[in-house]
């Protein structure tokens, strides 16, 4: 028989087939009291494996079924749990141990750094275990139910209340389970039976799973081939943009131009806008050679405000705001012993304090030793109002009493 002559079973077959087997039987009742009160009997009479079927939920029902709840909610907590787990070991894996980085001296593996990626695996696994523990436990997806063998059963999401004992549950007969349940007082008792075949996956389901399944599987066969290649260019690379646009390579050849060089020299004896780098004192701070003992620029209140600000960004984290070598990276790194590190100076030391401003503005522009240089960071304008401002800090350790004003005098201890 093929599955298109299924639901032909119960007429007249077309071949001989074998005879049906009963599957269970299906009696209908007047509403839902009378469905809680004859489940409650069905059960009370031994029977497992029955259910029953109502057009809308009914209150009750599932006590006098003695259906136990259902052990869903435990699942789910413990596929929360381990993906809390799984995504703490990951960043643990990843951040800690597999590639380390120190960002600004902060702590590898650190909880409040994790729980956003933890609280969406928790989210992920228990959606995951709540969509498939459905699933699993119902044993669905079921594709044939004995009780489909009734006309009358169409009516269940209607007005039909209908309760199925099924042929498998041990104290199942079918004659005298049937004179049973006329006891109860249904509409009906029909006995159900399983035409043999149509219980298997609809074919065409079976081949959009196949289909399904070879897509999935194009993902990381991709990406396999891409790792198994050596190439310098991105290795996938869905979003094409202009990256494949004609144009040349650095230091590529092109026919265009007599040199046949693509990258084009400036032109002779020329210089670009704003690329002049003519005067040492502002750029280098350098005059006649030696460290300039002079800022370049009119000095300012307004200049010192500025120079504190973008001390207490760029210096402050190792030279303290005080100047005194004590920032918290200096410390951070001390107290964990950082290999390699250099304790910044203090500012007030005497050999620093001495310096002519230009040799300070050249540290800034140049670093030294572990100190990074700051030119690219800090414009020249802003590199002279943070040594305006140090100056101003050194001068606060070290203060002479003629910085102090006449009227305050008689109050300093000299
Ligand atoms: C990453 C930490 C760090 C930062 C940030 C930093 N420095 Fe330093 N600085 C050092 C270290 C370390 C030394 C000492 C280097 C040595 O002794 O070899 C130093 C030395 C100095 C010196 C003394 C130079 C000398 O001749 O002895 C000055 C002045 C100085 N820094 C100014 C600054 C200023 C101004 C800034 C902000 C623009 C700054 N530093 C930012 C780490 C830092």
């Amino acid at each position: 028989m093929k599955p298109s002559d299924m639901t032909q079973y119960d007429e007249t077959p077309t071949s001989p087939t074998p005879a049906p087997r009963v599957a269970g039987l299906l009696a209908e009742f007047d509403g839902p009291e009378a469905l809680v009160a004859a489940a409650a009997r069905v059960r009370e009479a031994g029977y497992r494996r029955f259910d029953a079927y109502s057009p809308y939920p009914i209150h009750g029902i599932e006590r006098a079924m003695g259906i136990r709840p259902t052990v869903l909610p435990w699942l789910v907590f413990g596929a929360g749990l381990a993906g809390c787990a799984a995504a703490l070991a990951m960043q643990w894996w990843m951040n800690a141990k597999d590639y380390p980085l120190v960002i600004s001296g902060k702590p590898r593996f650190s909880l409040p750094a994790n729980i956003p990626v933890a609280f969406e695996l928790i989210v992920l696994f228990s959606a995951l275990a709540a969509f498939g523990g459905v699933l699993v436990l119902n044993r669905l997806p079921q594709f044939w139910h004995a009780v489909f063998s009734s006309h009358r059963f169409a009516r269940v999401t209607t007005d039909g209340f209908f309760l199925g004992i099924e042929a498998e549950d041990p104290r199942f007969d079918e004659p005298s389970t049937r004179a049973w349940l006329e006891t109860l007082g249904p509409r009906s008792v029909e006995t159900c039976y399983d035409p043999g075949t149509g219980r298997e996956l609809p074919k065409a389901l079976y081949w959009i799973g196949v289909a399904a399944v070879l897509v999935a599987c194009l993902p990381p066969l991709w990406i396999a081939k891409a790792r198994a290649t050596t190439s310098t260019k991105p290795r996938i690379h869905p979003i094409q943009d202009m990256d494949f646009q004609p144009r040349y390579h650095a230091q590529a050849a092109s026919p265009l131009f007599a040199d046949r060089r693509s990258m084009r020299p400036p032109v002779a004896g020329t210089i670009a806008r704003g690329d002049l780098q003519a005067d040492d004192h502002w750029l280098q701070g350098v005059v006649g050679g030696q460290p300039a003992e002079t800022f370049p620029l009119r000095v300012s209140r307004a200049m010192i405000e500025r120079g504190r600000e973008r001390y207490e960004i760029y210096c402050a984290t190792c030279h303290g705001l005080d100047g005194d070598g004590k920032g918290p990276t200096a410390i951070r790194a001390l107290e964990r012993a950082e290999p390699g590190w250099v304790a910044p100076r203090s500012l007030h030391a005497d050999a620093v304090r001495r310096q002519p401003v230009g040799q300070l503005f050249q540290t800034i522009t140049r670093g030294l030793n572990t100190m990074p240089s700051y030119a690219a960071q800090i414009a020249p304008e802003d590199r002279w109002a943070i040594v305006l401002y140090v100056r101003a800090l050194q001068r606060s350790q070290d203060a002479r009493m003629d910085d102090v004003p006449p009227e305050l005098r008689s109050q300093v201890q000299p």
